[in-house]
């Protein structure tokens, strides 16, 4: 029987994390190079309805019926089961080998889910849609965070640099030309749902506060989507380093995400911001070619856990 596999990306949130949430546009790369792999293969000696799942990444080996219905990778395969009109599927296996770290900020949940929704569903014969794809992939999300703006399922679905707004159609960005970014790892793991959950708590205490926040963060991205557009790697830089600060005044940062971004900026990087979720995690620089092993020595002697270069390609260049 043919295995059929399908991958998805890692991402990065250039701008607008959080305030995406409360319904400012935000952009976002997709990180091609560490993905999640869904693999399915029929079982026809087995039991039909006997799907066995394998996640070495978070320890998983079970059949599915076990796991906990509120699971994220069970209530995925009920997703697609239900989107397909499948009430009992196939003796199945179900692989997920992912290489994007899990509570880093790089989208590791939404990728499971695409992958797995695509991978399913090309094997029971209904490959699905990006559109579909996504839609599915933010339900899912709700399982991981309770409150996702949508953003990782598109950005990881689409695997294009995008815009997004809650309630607006998908915006791919055309970037003229490539540009590198360093993504510094604190090392230290942090849940997206959880400080989603604590701005939640300081926007109720004080919402003309921040929202005066997210308004500003807002209009940041609007002048980043044009920097990008327009090939202006210093004005994306300016862009992502005042992003930084004001995720700062969000209380988002740690003293370890300050560490990294300081050190980039130090080193000469265009730019620097911690990108997710934040308390932990990934940070990103933006540098330019000449300037990107004096940034990676200078988060490499700042105590970077990780260190990953991600090249963003330009929309007209292979
Ligand atoms: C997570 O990648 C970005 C956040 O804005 C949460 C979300 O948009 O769902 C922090």
């Amino acid at each position: 029987m043919p295995a059929f596999t399908a991958s998805a990306p890692g991402k990065i949130i250039l701008a607008g994390e959080h305030a995406v949430v409360y319904g400012q546009p935000a952009l976002a790369v997709p990180v091609p190079g560490i993905r999640t792999r869904a693999v399915v293969q029929g079982k026809p000696g087995r039991k039909s309805g006997e799907v066995a799942i394998q996640a070495p990444a978070v320890d998983l080996d079970h059949v599915l019926d076990e796991l906990d219905p509120e699971h994220p990778i069970r209530w995925v395969v009920d997703l697609v089961k239900k989107e397909l009109d499948i009430p009992r599927l196939p003796a199945l296996n179900l692989r997920i080998n992912s290489e994007i770290p899990v509570g880093a900020g790089l989208g590791s949940s939404a990728a499971v889910s695409v992958a797995v929704i695509r991978a399913l569903s090309a094997f029971l014969g209904h490959p699905l849609p990006d559109e579909k794809v996504s839609a599915l992939a933010y339900q899912a999300e709700k399982v991981h965070h309770g409150n996702p703006s949508g953003i990782d399922n598109t950005v990881i679905t689409y695997q294009q640099p995008v815009l997004y707004q809650k309630g607006s159609p998908v915006r791919i960005i055309q970037i003229p030309a490539s540009f590198t970014l360093i993504i510094g790892d604190t090392g230290k793991t942090s849940l997206t749902s959880e400080t989603v959950e604590a701005v939640r708590q300081a926007w109720k205490e004080d919402p003309e506060r921040y929202e005066a926040l997210f308004d500003q963060i807002g209009a940041l991205v609007g002048t980043m989507q044009r920097d990008l557009e327009n090939g202006d790697l210093a004005g994306v830089g300016q862009q992502l380093t005042a992003n930084h600060r004001l995720l700062q005044e969000l209380d988002v940062s740690s003293p370890e995400l300050d560490r990294l971004v300081e050190a980039s900026l130090d080193a000469g990087a265009l730019g620097a911001k911690l990108s997710g979720g934040g308390r932990g995690g990934n940070m990103i620089a933006l540098v330019r070619a000449g300037q990107q092993d004096a940034v990676v020595g200078s988060l490499q002697e700042a105590g970077a856990a990780g260190i990953l270069v991600s090249v963003v390609r330009g929309s007209t260049e292979d």
